[in-house]
Parts: structure tokens; C-alpha cells; sequence
């Protein structure tokens, strides 16, 4: 407990104030540029940084926009689903996921999670192929890694003629067998919140295409259906990434790799230490190599109030990523149409606890945070 020799030393869940020498007076030189150019919406940075993800990630086509939810909806509207066709996602992930589907006008069937990787699980989505028949899934890598066991979802959906849309909001940056992610999917998405990974000075997103013309489609319906300035060729709306968050997350790029493996040093020693303690935390699948986006360890919901209690009353910073599985929200209404599994969502949403974790956080915060945890342990 502290003592006034020893008063509370507080670990914030998360710090995004962590810049890089240097980095505010680039970023100043570049909102000058931008502004003496008046190049607010979209333009040459959004060009800039579209080639680069395009080139980083190694997917065809990348088309940046307004947030990861609108790039879900882009998404979607490019491969025509809409009113009358289901959409199956995960129970564990964020509302957005279960928003974006009826936001487009189609209805949800939620599949329950993998115990061992937290991520869609294969054999309950097989069921769910087979017994509701969705015309799209939603493939969510949560965490900062994803589905062991991707491949075969792959492979299931395109055997069964159904739809991959591959939500990346949260796995910027992370691998699997040596390859980004979006690399080979049909179509995924990014969400550039100034907390992801690869996070923007603002909301923004963007669409991995697997082929040009499903980009275009993107672009076009991210434009208002543009055709010509004032030809409209679709019903879309206004998506368009802003100038300033493309030119600031085009900065980033050229820091993401320290900040990525500042984060994963973290992650690790979360993960050695907390094994230590007989305290459970989710592990990278193998083939996976994680950007550590978040530790996530998984208590019985039991317990989880007094780890809670007592990390805030040390001053330490917790988040509950995410507390309530999809079908249990009270906004599900008629907009879900079928439950397949659930109970290992469920748990996982009341029992999980996420640590401090951000790019350069010290090894003396973690170890802070480890303290905690191993009063808490013993
Ligand atoms: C899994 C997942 N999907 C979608 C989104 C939506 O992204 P945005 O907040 O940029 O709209 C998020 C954002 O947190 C997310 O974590």
C-alpha cells in the first residue's frame, strides 16, 4: 500500500502522448504544408499514404476512409450485401462489427469464439453456414492477432461461395506465417483511431481490396456514387479520409515499427510475468506474430471486480475489451437473427481485463503493473 514516503505512482491505461523526438515538428511542418495548400479533404496525402499501405501490407488496392466502421459498410455495399441477407460475425468483438451489418441493411447471426485463440471459431461457423446460410462473414482479428485457424475460414467461405470481409481494426501491423494480414484476404478493413496501432490525429480507416474494381466500387460509394464531379452512378455517401489524418498517418508509418516493437516488448514481459504468477493471459497462435495492441488477461468474472478495485485504487489504468458479448447487447433487437454457441464469449466478456499497454511504455510501468498483479496473485 502506499505510504506518504512512497506516494501512488499511477500507470495510465493508455498514453498517446509518447512522441518521438522530433515528431510534433514534423507533423508541424506538414499541417503548415497542408494548410498553405488547402488540401483538407482527401488529396495527395491520402494518395501518398494509400500507395504506402498498399505497398507495406502487400494488398492490391487500398482506399482510405472516414473510420473503421464506414470501412466495414464500404465494404460490404462493394460486395452487395444488403436488405434480405445475413451476416455472420463473431460474438466477441466490437459493436461496431454487428453495427456495420445493419447499417447496410442485412441482419446479424453472431457465432461463438475459439476458447484457445479468442477469435472466430471454425467449427461453429461451419454451423452456422449450414444452418442460417449467410450470404457474408465478418472475420474479426481481435486483440493484435487473430484466428489460428484462419486459412480454413478462408478456404470454407470461398468453397461455400460466401463473402470474407476480414475486420482489421485491430491487427495493423501484426502477421501471420511471415505475411501481413490483409495481404490475401478478399476484401478487409482498418480503423485508424488515434488508440490503434497505426492510429490518425483523428477518425479514419481504410479498405484492402483484393482486386481493383471492388476499389473502385469502394472509392465510388465512399464519394457519393461519384461518377464525374456531379455524375452519381450509386447511392454511396461521404467517407473520404481527411488531408490531415492521411499526412499523420503517413508520419507514423516511418515510426511504426519501434512503436510496434515497444509494444510487443511490453506484451511479452506482461505475459512471462504473469505466467509466472499462475495468472491466465491469452497467447499469440501459432503462425501469428501480434503488434501488441493489448495484453488480455482472462480472469474468472468472479475475481475480476477485485483485480479491477484494486488496480484502480493503486492508480493503474484497466480496460475490459470488451465487456458484453454482441448477442447480449440490448441493440441487438430484431436485427439478430440467429445465436450459434455463445457461452465462451460470454465468459470471455466477463471475465477479461486488459493491462497497460502502449507504445513506449517503460519496463518500471510494467513492472508497476506486475507488482500489482502479484499482491493480487498471492
Ligand atoms: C474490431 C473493430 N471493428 C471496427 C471498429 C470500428 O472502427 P472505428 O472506431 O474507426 O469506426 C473498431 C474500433 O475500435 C474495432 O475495434
Amino acid at each position: 500500500m502506499p505510504t506518504p514516503e512512497s506516494p501512488i505512482q499511477p500507470v495510465p491505461f493508455i498514453d498517446l502522448q509518447r512522441f518521438e523526438d522530433g515528431f510534433l515538428d514534423r507533423w508541424a511542418e506538414r499541417c503548415a504544408e497542408i494548410s498553405a495548400h488547402t488540401q483538407f479533404v482527401a488529396g495527395p496525402s491520402a494518395t501518398r499514404l494509400e500507395e504506402r499501405l498498399a505497398k507495406l501490407t502487400g494488398a492490391p488496392s487500398v482506399v482510405g476512409c472516414a473510420n473503421g466502421t464506414d470501412a466495414l459498410q464500404l465494404a460490404l455495399r462493394a460486395l452487395g450485401i444488403g436488405p434480405g441477407d445475413l451476416v455472420a460475425i463473431p460474438d466477441a468483438t466490437f459493436w461496431a462489427t454487428f453495427e456495420a451489418v445493419v447499417n447496410v441493411g442485412a441482419r446479424v447471426v453472431t457465432v461463438d469464439v475459439d476458447s484457445d485463440d479468442l477469435q472466430l471459431d471454425h467449427d461453429q461457423l461451419l454451423e452456422a453456414l449450414d444452418r442460417h446460410r449467410p450470404t457474408a462473414v465478418i472475420l474479426v482479428h481481435l486483440y493484435g492477432w487473430g484466428s489460428a485457424r484462419v486459412r480454413e475460414i478462408r478456404t470454407l467461405c470461398r468453397d461455400r461461395g460466401v463473402h470474407l470481409v476480414e475486420d482489421g481494426a485491430q491487427c495493423f501491423g501484426s502477421t501471420f506465417e511471415g505475411h501481413s494480414i490483409y495481404a490475401e484476404a478478399e476484401v478487409a478493413t482498418v480503423s485508424f483511431y488515434p488508440a490503434k496501432v497505426l492510429g490518425a490525429c483523428g477518425d479514419a480507416g481504410a479498405v484492402l481490396c483484393s482486386d481493383a474494381e471492388l476499389a473502385e466500387t469502394v472509392r465510388r460509394l465512399g464519394n457519393h456514387g461519384r461518377t464525374s464531379h456531379y455524375g452519381h452512378g450509386l447511392v454511396g455517401w461521404n467517407s473520404r479520409i481527411s488531408g490531415f489524418d492521411a499526412a499523420y498517418l503517413d508520419l507514423c508509418l516511418d515510426y511504426l515499427d519501434e512503436r510496434i516493437a515497444s509494444r510487443c516488448r511490453a506484451a511479452t514481459r506482461y505475459r512471462e510475468g504473469l505466467r509466472d504468477l499462475g495468472v491466465r493471459v491469452a497467447e499469440v497462435p501459432a503462425g501469428w506474430e501480434e503488434n501488441g495492441y493489448l495484453n488480455v488477461t482472462l480472469h474468472d468474472p468472479v475475481d475480476r471486480p477485485l483485480w479491477q478495485a484494486r488496480m484502480k485504487a493503486a492508480g493503474v489504468g484497466y480496460g475490459t475489451v470488451y465487456p458484453g458479448a454482441m448477442s447480449k447487447q440490448p441493440g441487438c433487437g430484431q436485427h439478430l437473427a440467429g445465436a450459434v454457441g455463445g457461452e465462451i464469449a460470454d465468459t470471455l466478456c466477463r471475465g477479461v481485463l486488459n493491462l497497460p499497454l502502449f507504445a513506449y511504455i517503460t519496463d518500471d510501468e510494467v513492472d508497476r503493473v506486475l507488482d500489482i498483479a502479484r499482491q493480487l496473485a498471492s
